[in-house]
């Protein structure tokens, strides 16, 4: 149990904010209010309701309903409260626009604190972090993840390499503010959540940790811990991602640590100005059932872990398609692995992972979360029990048929990112001209761009752009399987700068 609150919280047996939806649901009410669809499939919502079904509208009710959502007690309430407990979090937050917006959320709350403005960042963050920190001003730190260069994948940091980072940036002279960085990885990679938290609190700021990949941690024993229960002291949760709820909703955590009390009533700002006055209730219902689901699901959450280790054991057996997540041991970054996640190394099929996972789809209707250029990664929801028997026949069909020559070129080395000349927020919002390459070195991005793979910003706004990181992105760029996100154009040959 966390924090008590001023409210009892109710059995974690409970759905109190579902409950409350679906009892309101049948009531026989005569709607003269938002939405428009009036709850029910008559007059024109016919088409809508033949499209998600009646009880999907009938559940559609708008915020600000008593007895369901208006007030501290309201059933919403009890749900969030819930969820804090059962994440270990003192508060938690429900939120309708995914896990972006908890970064968001999180930077603008960091940037409220009364220390420094420079956040030490692990350089692999999401794009919607790095929007956080143009909104909030913030002035990033990076710090490099560790990288398999074989297979363009980026995994995580070490608690030395951050503290390595945060001597370099109090040398300098940056006021440090936070700690930000990512785990689980895309490929289930689980940083040392604990140690990081060590590092940045003896430096005296608060860690976030990107969970957006690991809302279901911590419910099984075999599950590594939730970052909350770690010492991060605020935990971004894309919980429709792996966490059972439905696509878009998602969940900021606020642990009890030593900045719970000034990060509080920062976030719930931050909450205010970036949650929508109308979050779907069937968003926010979701996560109060889906927080009930993994509570309660611990049996079925080990037969899943099961059955995926049974899959990833075949592929040991057949020995063309190699585990990824079994080298994971040689990156000092890593302490654990989801176990809920298949990373295939699928070089001897001849193919690139793009080209497995687009035949996977078009072919055999199996379709697949992620691939690079010389990966596929296979995640299966806990407590579902996907057809990986189809899955695996299919993959060994493709080795069984592999081309010859792979279709997965070199990659150049990743180039050291230019220096930063103005803060971020100003590069962004500043006056820009758009002007090609080779005008280009020299000059303060006002754009974020990253190759992949692996996928690591390589300029942000405010930074110089230099030779190197042109020739790098054309390069990736002209790959058949390599593209540069946030570039203006396919090839990269302009750039958006900041006007003289
Ligand atoms: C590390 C990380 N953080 C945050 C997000 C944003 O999550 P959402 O899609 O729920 O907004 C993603 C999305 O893939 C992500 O990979």
């Amino acid at each position: 149990m966390t924090r008590s609150s001023r409210y009892p919280l109710p059995s974690q047996a409970t759905t109190p904010y579902a409950t409350a939806l679906t009892r309101h649901a049948k009531r026989d009410t005569v709607n003269l209010m938002v939405p428009g669809h009036g709850a029910s499939p008559d007059g024109l919502a016919h088409e809508l309701a033949a499209f998600i079904g009646p009880q999907a509208l009938a559940l559609d009710v708008p915020p600000l309903i008593p007895g369901i959502d208006a007030g501290p007690e309201s059933p919403l309430a009890s749900a969030t409260r819930l969820a804090a407990d059962a994440w270990g979090a003192r508060r938690t937050w429900f939120l309708a626009n995914g896990a972006s917006q908890a970064n968001r959320m999180a930077a603008l709350a960091v940037a409220g604190l009364s220390g420094g403005d420079t956040i030490v960042a692990q350089r692999s963050a999401h794009s919607s972090f790095t929007d956080g920190v143009l909104l909030g001003d913030l002035l990033p730190h990076f710090v490099f993840p560790s990288i398999d260069t074989d297979r363009g994948i980026n995994h995580g940091v070490t608690p030395a390499a951050l503290e390595a980072a945060l001597q370099e940036a109090t040398e300098v002279g940056a006021p440090l503010g936070a700690v930000y960085v990512i785990s689980p990885s895309y490929f289930g990679a689980v940083a040392d959540v604990a140690g990081l938290a060590g590092v940045a609190h003896a430096h005296g700021v608060p860690l976030v940790v990107d969970g957006a990949w690991g809302s279901h941690f911590g419910f099984h024993p075999e599950l590594p811990e939730s970052p909350t229960r770690l010492g991060a002291d605020l935990t971004v949760s894309s919980t429709h991602k792996l966490g059972g709820s439905l696509t878009q909703s998602a969940m900021l955590h606020l642990s009890d640590g030593p900045f719970a009390e000034a990060l509080e009533p920062l976030v719930e700002r931050a909450y205010m100005m970036t949650q929508t006055t109308s979050a779907s209730a069937l968003l926010l219902g979701s996560l109060d059932v889906a927080r009930h689901a993994l509570v309660h699901g611990t049996a079925q959450i080990g037969e899943t872990i099961e059955t995926v280790e049974a899959f990833r054991e075949r592929l040991r057996a057949d020995g063309r398609l190699p585990i990824i997540s079994d080298g994971f041991e040689m990156y000092s970054d890593i302490v654990a692995a989801d176990p809920l996640r298949v990373s295939i190394d699928v070089s001897a099929t001849g193919l690139s992972g793009h080209a497995v996972r687009d035949r996977l789809s078009a072919e055999n209707g199996i379709f697949l979360e992620l691939s690079t250029a010389t990966a596929i990664v296979a995640f299966v929801g806990p407590g579902k029990h996907p057809d990986l028997g189809r899955f695996g026949d299919a993959l060994l069909a493709l080795a069984d048929a592999a081309s010859t020559g792979s279709e997965t070129p070199d990659f150049p080395e990743l180039p050291r990112p230019g220096r930063m000349l103005i803060r971020p927020r100003l590069a962004y919002f500043g006056r820009h001209e758009i002007v090609p390459a080779s005008e280009a070195v020299g000059r303060v991005s006002a754009d974020s761009l990253a190759a992949y793979p692996p996928g690591i910003p390589n300029v942000v706004p405010g930074e110089e752009i230099t030779a190197e990181t042109v020739a790098f992105l054309q390069t990736v760029a002209a790959s058949p399987i390599g593209y540069v996100r946030g570039a203006l154009d396919p090839a990269v040959t302009h750039f958006r700068v900041l006007a003289d």
